[in-house]
Order: C-alpha cells, then sequence, then structure tokens
C-alpha cells in the first residue's frame, strides 16, 4: 500500500494514484485536463484547433454531512414515495404481490444503482458502484421533512398516490402515519384552480414576508432538531405558472426580497421557498418546470455561497427522448418530426390539465433537443429543429402510471423515411423520486469539493448554479455563458469524468489501446 493509498470506503476502490493525496479527511487531486482552443480563421473559414492542456486540482472532503432534505410537496405522489421508499429501504422491507415478492431497492438512482466502466483488468471488464468512486451518501442516510398545503399524514397521501402495493403500504403505515406535512403558502393564481380542495393545511396570514419568515424559522428547527451540517429544500410541489421577469420585481436579489416586503402579488410560492432556503444556507432545487431561479435568485445564492439546481425532472418520456435523438442524430439520421402524446391521472396531471401549469411544461419538455439539433449542421444546416409537438391529457383512471406515446420520423438515406413509435409506461412517481435522491446526494457531494484552476494557489467552489445536476433534470439552468447539454449518455459520461477526476482515477477514454496489438 503506497502512501498515496486512498480508500474511498470500506471493501471499496483503493485508489493508488500519483495523481491523489490524503490529508486527514481531505483528499487531494490533480487533473490534466485536455481540451481544443477552436478559432475560424477570418479569410478562408478553416476551423483552427489548438490542443490545450489545463492544470486542475480538487480538494474533497471525504465525510458526507449529515444531511436533511425538506420537500416542498411533502404529501404528493412524489413526496411520499421518496420517503415511503426510503424507509422500506432502512428496514429492508419485502412484500407480496400477484407477480412474487418484491424487495425494497433504489432502482433509477443513478448514484445507488449505476456502475462506472473503469477498464480491463486482464480477464474481464471491470466496472463498479457509482458510488464507490466517491463516498457519497445513501439516501437511507437522509433525514427527510417538509411542507404540504395538504394536511393528509404521509399514510393517508400514499393512499391517495395509488403507487405502492397494498402489502408494502401496510408496512409502512406505523411509520409514516405519525409524519404530517408542515404548514405552507399557498397563492391560488399560481397553480391550478382545481387543486383549491387541497388547499386544507396552511401558514395563517397573507403576508408574504410573514411567510418567508415562517418557512426559514422551519428550516432552522429542522437542521437544529437533527443536528445537520448540510439542508437541501427541494420543490416537488405542483407545477406553478411562470413569474413574469423584470426590473423591479426579481432580476436583483434586493428587488426580489423589496418584492416580497411589500407583498407584491407576482412573487410565486417557489419564489419564496429559494428565498427562504438560501437565506437559511440551505441549497434549492427545484423539480418542478416552473421559472423559480430567476436572476434575484441566483443572485442571493451567489451571496450566500449555496447551491440551486433546475428545472424539471428527468424522468420518463423526456429522459428517453434525451437519449433516442442523440442516438438518431449521432447515427447521422434526421429527426424531423417529435409527436409526444401523454396522459396521466394522478394530481400532477390534474393540475397541467389547466393552460397556464400546461404551458411551463411545454417549455421545458421542448427543449430537450435543442443541443442535439445543435450538434449536427449536416443534418440541420439552419439551426431549425424537428417538428416538436408535446401533448399532456388528464384521465384520472390510469393514475400515477403516466403513458407517454412517442412517435418520431426521420429522413433517411436518399428521401425515405423512418418511423419510430414508442409506448411507455412510465410509473411516474416510481421513476422520480430516485431522482430526488440523486439530486440531494450530488449536491451534498458538491458542498464538500473544491477546485483550483492555478495549480493550487487558491481554491473555490462549484458555481453556485449547480450544472451538473442537468442528468436530472429536463430544462437545466446553467451559468450564465455556459452550453446546456441534455443528451443522457452525455451528461453520464460527463458526470463519471468530473467524479473519477476528483478521485484521481484515470476516466474512461473508451479506446481500448491495449487490444490494438495482434
Ligand atoms: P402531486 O400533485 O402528487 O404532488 C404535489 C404536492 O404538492 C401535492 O401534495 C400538493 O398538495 C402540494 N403543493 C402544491 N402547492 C404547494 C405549496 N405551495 N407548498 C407545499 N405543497 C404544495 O405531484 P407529483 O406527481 O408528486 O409531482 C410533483 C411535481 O414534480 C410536479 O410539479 C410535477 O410536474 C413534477 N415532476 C414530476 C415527475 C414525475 O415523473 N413524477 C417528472 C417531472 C416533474
Amino acid at each position: 500500500k503506497s502512501k498515496n493509498c486512498v480508500e474511498a470506503k470500506p471493501q471499496a476502490l483503493l485508489v493508488d494514484s500519483p495523481f491523489t493525496r490524503r490529508d486527514g479527511d481531505t483528499l487531494h487531486s490533480s487533473y490534466t485536463y485536455r481540451r481544443n482552443a477552436l478559432a475560424r480563421d477570418a479569410t478562408t473559414g478553416a476551423l483552427k484547433v489548438t490542443p490545450q492542456v489545463h492544470d486542475f486540482r480538487f480538494r474533497t472532503n471525504l465525510k458526507p454531512s449529515r444531511t436533511g432534505v425538506m420537500l416542498v410537496g411533502l404529501g404528493g405522489n412524489n413526496g411520499s414515495t421518496a420517503l415511503g421508499a426510503i424507509i422500506a429501504n432502512r428496514h429492508g422491507m419485502s412484500w407480496r404481490s400477484r407477480d412474487g415478492t418484491h424487495t425494497a431497492n433504489y432502482f433509477g438512482s443513478v448514484t445507488q444503482a449505476a456502475t462506472v466502466h473503469l477498464g480491463w483488468d486482464g480477464s474481464e471488464q471491470v466496472y463498479v458502484p457509482f458510488n464507490d468512486i466517491l463516498p457519497i451518501l445513501s439516501p437511507s442516510d437522509l433525514v427527510v421533512d417538509g411542507w404540504d398545503i395538504n394536511g393528509a399524514n404521509l399514510y393517508e397521501a400514499m393512499l391517495r398516490s395509488k403507487v405502492f402495493e397494498p402489502t408494502l403500504i401496510d408496512q409502512l403505515r406505523p411509520h409514516m402515519e405519525g409524519i404530517v406535512p408542515k404548514p405552507s403558502i399557498y397563492y391560488p393564481d399560481f397553480i391550478a384552480s382545481n387543486q383549491s380542495d387541497r388547499a386544507n393545511n396552511l401558514i395563517p396570514g397573507s403576508s408574504k414576508s410573514a411567510h418567508l419568515t415562517r418557512i426559514r424559522d422551519d428550516i432552522r428547527e429542522f437542521k437544529q432538531k437533527h443536528e445537520l451540517d448540510t439542508v437541501i429544500v427541494l420543490w416537488t410541489a405542483n407545477t406553478e405558472r411562470f413569474t413574469e421577469v423584470r426590473a423591479g420585481l426579481n432580476m436583483t436579489a434586493d428587488e426580489l426580497l423589496a418584492a416580497i416586503e411589500r407583498n407584491e402579488e407576482e412573487v410565486s410560492p417557489s419564489n419564496v421557498f429559494a428565498v427562504a432556503s438560501i437565506l437559511e444556507g440551505a441549497h434549492y432545487i427545484n423539480g418542478s418546470p416552473q421559472n423559480t431561479l430567476v436572476p434575484g435568485i441566483v443572485q442571493l445564492a451567489k451571496k450566500k455561497n449555496v447551491f440551486v439546481g433546475g428545472d424539471d425532472f428527468k424522468s420518463g418520456q423526456t429522459k428517453i427522448k434525451s437519449a433516442l435523438v442523440d442516438f438518431l442524430v449521432s447515427s447521422g439520421l434526421k429527426p424531423e418530426s417529435i409527436v409526444s402524446y401523454n396522459h396521466l391521472g394522478n394530481n400532477d396531471g390534474k393540475n397541467l390539465s389547466e393552460q397556464r401549469q400546461f404551458r411551463s411544461k411545454e417549455i421545458s419538455k421542448a427543449s430537450v433537443v435543442d443541443d442535439m439539433v445543435a450538434a449536427n449542421h449536416i443534418l440541420y444546416p439552419d439551426g431549425k429543429g424537428p417538428d416538436h409537438c408535446i401533448v399532456i391529457k388528464y384521465v384520472p383512471f390510469v393514475g400515477d402510471s403516466k403513458r407517454a406515446m412517442d412517435e418520431y420520423t426521420c429522413s433517411i438515406f436518399m428521401g425515405g423515411k423512418q418511423t419510430i413509435s414508442m409506448h411507455n409506461t412510465c410509473e411516474d412517481s416510481l421513476l422520480a423520486s430516485p431522482l430526488i435522491y440523486d439530486l440531494a446526494i450530488l449536491t451534498e457531494l458538491s458542498v464538500r469539493i473544491q477546485y483550483s484552476s492555478d495549480g493550487g494557489m487558491t481554491y473555490q467552489p462549484f458555481h453556485e448554479v449547480l450544472s451538473l445536476l442537468s442528468i436530472f433534470l429536463k430544462a437545466p439552468v446553467v451559468p450564465e455563458g455556459t452550453p446546456v447539454g441534455n443528451a443522457f449518455m452525455r451528461q453520464f459520461s460527463a458526470l463519471t469524468k468530473l467524479f473519477t477526476a476528483v478521485a484521481g482515477i484515470s476516466s474512461d477514454s473508451d479506446l481500448q489501446l491495449e487490444f490494438f496489438s495482434k
């Protein structure tokens, strides 16, 4: 065992790397970042490519912090599923359905159920669990609480959501029945009018600044009660309509704070939650499509050194689209029309059945192929992407089993057409809840990493807009001027390359040069 040997976690990876040094709980690693500097020749238009080498250093605290997650919308389908599954996993629960016996797992979570290719050991390809690369939390470690405008306890919420089998709900009942979401804030203009009968668990009064104070108190008490180092507030409540973004309202942190103070109509509940969270030093993630992360909120996050991330969980139909269109375009086939039809019968579907909330979702679903279109100017010489149509219908009977039907029509060789039709039964909350864990776990890890681009003279945290969460989000919010990536496997590769670099391990180049000799 060399002195550079770093034990990532018991029985996991022993990293014997000249690029790492362990100093107590801190891992120092260095990484050579190779990239091309690019410029167009003004006269010929030729692309000049100059490979460059940059020295990056990372400094990582290897001890995960005690972390709590506060869900806005705890009593909803995602909220009750996310918490119920954590409890089921903690207790190793098994339950029967007509298909047989099932055991709690974390399938669908990249951090818990994906593997990373490290190389060839002489006899086989070696893949390791994602969570062996760097020490990260398990969802079972997360302390969970939250708010809901509906006062049902979490047992009732599970029954209402119709996500888990009754045999599992019965086992979870004693653990969930005593949990009642904290009262929340309800400004009827922001979510669909058909939600009004749910609003029976509200913070009294109509003063937005009083609401802000109360939410801040809730966060502070939660942090103290559970002795937490890190708190993440995550919006998994109803989709709101977009808020206006304009000077005097929310372009700067001061404007937004003043707008709350004067009870400005256009400040949404999610704006109040984001501000409360940031002021309490808690990171804020938006799992819904609305434009919560207005410039004033990003500026406030910068001032307070906390992360914000969003928008809209990428869980079912859009996740597949972000893999499939990348594959088609990378194959040299040209998607010309993408028609995405959904029907769902859960409360999310009910809320989205009104125009302004549907519009928020339509916007976030529509942007997902933009980077793939921009990547291929042979197929898309004028940058105009395929016709892209999104339809969402509310059909109560199908409940949480969202049906997503997609038709992709591509122009292919010599004037031909290829049409792909897909039917996807999404089990919405079972796909979305693992993303809640991943968003929280990777945010917590990001708190522990600092990087240096000046040879180790100065270190800084990641940008306050945490774009590495993009893989889990339909319409990633990124730092101003940063390109947005949606293609799923590229996002996965970027994430694993970053974490292997931080761990001081070579990332998989996919070249397999060692097999070239005869
Ligand atoms: P849901 O309607 O079952 O749950 C939302 C919960 O939020 C409800 O219990 C509601 O009472 C509560 N709520 C509404 N306004 C609130 C407020 N101001 N404060 C506190 N609680 C409030 O919806 P579901 O299925 O859990 O989805 C949640 C969000 O996640 C939706 O915006 C949805 O669009 C988004 N989403 C869900 C995906 C999925 O696959 N399930 C995928 C992508 C996004």
